[in-house]
């Protein structure tokens, strides 16, 4: 199997080969594809590709789980399919800092036109109800069209194009929401549109190679655009179309694309939804809409959902991996050294905790790593624990982890705080109203650094000795030996 491929059709066709894509046909978009998707990515089963949905044309599908695997994830990364969990962490040892790099050879080209124009709708022949958006969770406010997307928004002074995922919910057949957090690259860009032009364009993205919803669902840094990011990924540039009606460009081979412009004040109802943190946090409020004035899709279009809720959910596998790649290259970048493992596990959402291990080399390393490990811009947004541990402890345990917290620390000189640090509205500890700042706790679990040589040993047996006697005793544990 070769690692390049360019749409999501061919992504499809790769997953397929590797056994891990179902088929499930004529389930209800009300419910049962969020329900079973659910019961999916709990089990990590496979890659959904619904079809045959309750009341839509057949053909017209809705993809879910996309990368919710080593494997999946691995072809989704190019770095072929043939990946566990661990060998996916080192795979990604480094990668973000080199593809960052190479994304400045590998801007975007521009094309005439792509598989996307197949199909198009304008005006008043804009008819968003053709396509099978999920009725995600039982408590949300409406059906969300852009969950696994991809929004293209534009900096009107610096020009570059950001790709982020910000949900999306129609509101009727030509009018949607767009949510986007205060300080995101998509709101920012927005913000500075409506100061000058009181309008922003913006292009929704909704099925594509699931790299870009990956890429535009994390946070790479400002500045660089996610299209010439994920052609650094992929080792070419991505092929793109300028809107006749934004300006901004369309990934050729998407499968559906939603363009308009966000006008200053106009703000609709929008939520609840089933948010990351694993709640209905932020409820109902009034949230920017856009009034779509064109949709292109590709014939039999394929929807790309990517529904979050309690964790596991359907891309906090994804965004584990991610950050915790990231954050790792965002602390090596700003010159900590002897960085040994990062890890920001599902139960936070890839937020909420960052493991960080270090070896110590000085009086003040771990708490730079942790403060770093907290504040960098791949972390900076709801983090709320940050924990500082010792080479010896594997960051993706979390036993191991916290009997490090529990051992190795003093809870009054070892927890350093930040208060009114980057959160939104989807903090679940924030009560209706307050602004959206939360705290965060920097816990250094390291041996003291001043008396490390005197710490107490680790009572365990030496490695070497275990791993023989392992060999000779191996029949007791069920592993061959003697
Ligand atoms: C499936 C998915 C849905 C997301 N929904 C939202 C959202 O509704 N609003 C938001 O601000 N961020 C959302 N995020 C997180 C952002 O995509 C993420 O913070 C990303 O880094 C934003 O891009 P930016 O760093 O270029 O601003 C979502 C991420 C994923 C993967």
């Amino acid at each position: 199997m070769t690692n390049k491929y360019d749409d999501l059709r061919q992504w499809l066709e790769q997953v397929e080969a590797i056994g891990e894509l179902a088929h499930p046909q004529g389930a209800d978009w009300n419910l049962e594809i969020g329900g079973v998707s659910e019961i999916d990515y709990k089990k990590r089963g496979p890659a959904l590709l619904f079809d045959g949905i309750k009341g839509c044309a057949p053909g017209y599908r809705v993809l879910t789980s996309s990368t919710n695997s080593a494997r999946r994830l691995g072809i989704t990364l190019r770095l072929g399919a043939d990946h566990t969990d661990a060998t996916l962490v080192s795979a990604l040892r480094g990668a973000p800092s080199r593809w960052e790099e190479a994304s400045k050879r590998f801007a975007p080209v521009y094309v005439e036109s792509g598989p996307v124009f197949e199909n198009v709708m304008e005006g008043d022949g804009v008819d968003l109800m053709k396509f099978p958006t999920p009725f995600w969770h039982e408590m949300d406010g409406g059906r969300y069209i852009g969950t696994g997307c991809a929004v293209a928004t534009v900096d009107p002074e610096e020009e570059w194009v950001n790709l982020g995922a910000y949900r999306s919910m129609l509101m009727d057949k030509n009018h949607v929401t767009l949510s986007i957090v205060q300080g995101k690259h998509g709101h920012i860009h927005n913000q500075k549109w409506m100061e000058r032009e009181g309008r922003a364009p913006v292009v929704i993205h909704c099925g594509m190679d699931p790299l870009f919803f990956m890429l535009g669902g994390v946070e790479v840094p400002t500045g660089v655009s996610e299209l010439a990011y994920a052609g650094a990924v992929r080792g070419e540039p991505v092929k793109v179309v300028k809107s006749t009606i934004t300006g901004l460009p369309i990934i050729a081979d998407a499968e559906i694309v939603i363009e308009g412009w966000i006008k200053k004040g106009d703000r609709a109802d929008e939520g609840p939804f089933g948010e990351w943190p694993g709640y209905y946090v932020s409820g109902k409020s009034k949230e920017p809409y856009l009034k779509v004035e064109r949709v292109l899709h590709r014939n039999n279009p394929i929807m790309l959902g990517s529904p979050p809720a309690k964790p596991p959910h359907d891309y906090s596998y994804m965004r584990t991996i991610m950050k915790s790649a990231m954050i790792f290259d965002a602390l090596v970048s700003a010159g900590i050294p002897e960085v040994k493992g990062v890890y920001a596990p599902e139960c936070g959402g890839g937020r909420m905790l960052v493991i960080v291990a270090i070896k110590q080399r000085y009086a003040g390393h771990a708490r730079q790593a942790g403060f770093i490990a907290s504040q960098c811009r791949e972390a900076a947004y709801m983090g709320k624990y940050t924990i500082v541990v010792d080479e010896d402890i594997d960051v993706t345990n979390l036993e191991e982890v916290i009997w490090a917290v529990c051992t190795r620390t003093d809870p009054v000189t070892s927890i350093d705080f930040i208060r009114r640090a980057w959160a939104s509205k989807a903090e679940p500890m924030l009560r209706k109203g307050e602004p959206p700042f939360n705290s965060r706790a920097v816990i250094d679990a390291c041996r003291p650094y001043e008396w490390f040589s005197e710490f107490p040993k680790v009572a365990q047996g030496d490695p070497d000795y275990l791993r023989e006697l392992e060999k000779k005793w191996g029949a007791l544990f069920g592993s061959g030996g003697a």
